[in-house]
């Protein structure tokens, strides 16, 4: 049975949580093996809307078994307050949510010191979620962090955590001014929290594997996006921790050799939250209107999105990094009032030009995008059940992205409800699931 990743392909927001859900149905288990609670996936279905921060988005369908994979950073109360909206929905848990043991934990002094570093970096601030995820990763690497398992050993706790808070307090104290924290007033909230996660930690990489064995299909759903990668994004302005499909092995314990095929999901049209970078970035009247018909506001921070034009050198570079089969295109209807649509072939730096994303930062920094204009279709795209159903022109643009991003496209989705989706002719998800031709939505 295909085991298959999906990752953003942009700088976060393309519409991975639809992605992931759309295709929960066809795998046995979807698991998370990147970023924290900084993620925001939204799911809709019917009149129903679900944000999920922690918990993968396979979790509304009964059947999938959801892991929160080591490589992920948890939060164990903004992780429990979500599992307690979705019991209210009438979400079924037990059985379906299992957390690796060796998750690291985000403590109250990580989202403290994200905060107080980025107050002090001033106009070089990252613009993070300030959700900690950071620190945390940098507990990890640093071999000081607290894990999932250490939640369930009182006296390992206690003592992990002694030593943490006493560094963390002279660097909150001395370097930043800010306020400290006791060793009780964690201790006692993250044992009350040990009470209600114990069930669900478990060792997940041989759960995995033990399922995988027995023919069972797994999904990896990525977080953030392959700009925002540790290693592959557009540094320092990235999260902390490995987003893109390499992530999936080391973020699960599921070995390389065990994936099938990996998916981008790529927006029509590209956003960013927070600080960095951004070559198609615009501003004004039609910045606006993308902000706007796109609902462009952070799904965890309630930020507006910064929105720009389709970046091609970007899909190139996605594809070459996560090794893409294929694309998801997302919010296609965003773009069609619009007279004219463009699409960044390529950048221009110092009259040379540039047709592979460049790896230093000062680069990106000057890099002006080389555009072509395709003519808008301006018409609606929502409603359309197959690729013959869209405009010619809003065909014309999905060909041309195609072409550039040099993979063959999936899925086209044109609205945020589950049916608002095609699947191409031809799509590559059929090789993994067949059944998706009669079955997808
Ligand atoms: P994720 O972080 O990649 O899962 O994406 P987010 O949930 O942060 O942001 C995507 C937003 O776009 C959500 O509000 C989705 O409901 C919405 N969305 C997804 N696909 C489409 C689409 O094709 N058209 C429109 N208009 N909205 C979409
Ligand atoms: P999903 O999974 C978009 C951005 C932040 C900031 C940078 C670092 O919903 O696509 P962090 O809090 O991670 O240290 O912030 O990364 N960022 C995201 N942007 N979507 C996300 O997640 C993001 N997660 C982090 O805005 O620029
Ligand atoms: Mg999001």
């Amino acid at each position: 049975m295909p085991n298959i990743v999906v990752v953003g392909t942009q700088w976060g927001d393309e519409g991975k949580g639809k992605v992931v859900d759309l295709l929960a149905p066809h795998v046995n288990v979807v698991a998370r093996f990147a970023g924290g609670n900084n993620a925001g996936h939204t799911v809709v279905a019917g009149r129903e809307k679900y944000v999920l921060h922690t918990i993968p988005s396979g979790i509304l369908h009964p059947g999938c078994r959801c892991v929160i994979g080591c490589g992920v950073v948890v939060d164990p109360g903004s992780l429990i307050e979500e599992m307690e909206a979705l019991v209210r929905r009438g979400v079924q848990l037990d059985g379906n949510l299992f957390i690796s043991k060796n998750a690291h934990l985000i403590m109250p002094y990580h989202p403290a010191l994200d905060l107080a570093s980025e107050a002090k970096l001033g106009d070089r601030r990252i613009g993070t979620t300030g959700k900690g995820v950071g620190p945390a990763y940098v507990d990890k690497a640093g071999r000081v962090g607290i894990r999932m398992a250490d939640l369930l050993n009182e006296r390992l706790f206690r003592e992990k955590l002694e030593r943490n808070v006493a560094q963390k307090n002279r660097v909150l104290r001395e370097i930043y001014d800010a306020e400290t924290f006791t060793v009780e007033e964690i201790l006692d909230k993250y044992l009350r929290y040990a009470g209600w996660l114990a069930p669900y930690i478990t060792d997940t990489a041989l759960l995995l594997s033990r399922w995988i064995d027995s023919g069972y299909s797994v999904m990896f759903e990525g977080a953030q996006a392959t700009m925002l990668d540790i290693d592959h994004g557009t540094y320092p302005y990235i999260t902390s921790s490995s987003t893109t499909a390499g992530g999936a092995s080391t973020g699960t314990g599921v070995p390389p050799t065990k994936i099938h095929g990996v998916v981008g999901v790529s927006k029509a049209y590209t956003t960013r939250v927070g600080g960095g970078p951004f070559p198609t970035e615009l501003s004004g009247t039609l910045a606006d209107l993308l902000l706007a018909r796109g609902h462009e506001y952070g799904a965890t921070t309630g930020r507006p999105r910064r929105c720009g034009w389709f970046d091609a050198v970007v899909g190139r570079y996605a594809v070459r990094i996560n090794g893409l089969d294929t694309v998801a295109l997302t919010k296609l209807d965003v773009l069609d009032t619009l007279e004219t649509v463009k699409v960044c072939t390529a950048y221009l730096h110092r009259g040379e030009i540039l047709t592979e994303f460049p790896e230093d930062e000062t680069v990106v920094a000057e890099a002006q995008p080389v555009y072509e204009e395709l003519e808008g279709w301006r018409a609606p795209t929502v409603g359309a059940r197959n690729e013959a159903d869209l405009p010619a022109k809003a065909r014309r643009y999905i060909e041309r992205l195609e072409e550039l991003v040099g993979v063959p496209f999936c899925l086209i989705s044109t609205g945020a409800q589950r049916e608002e989706t095609i699947l191409c002719e031809d799509s590559p998800l059929l090789r993994w699931f067949p059944s998706a031709r009669s079955s997808l939505l």
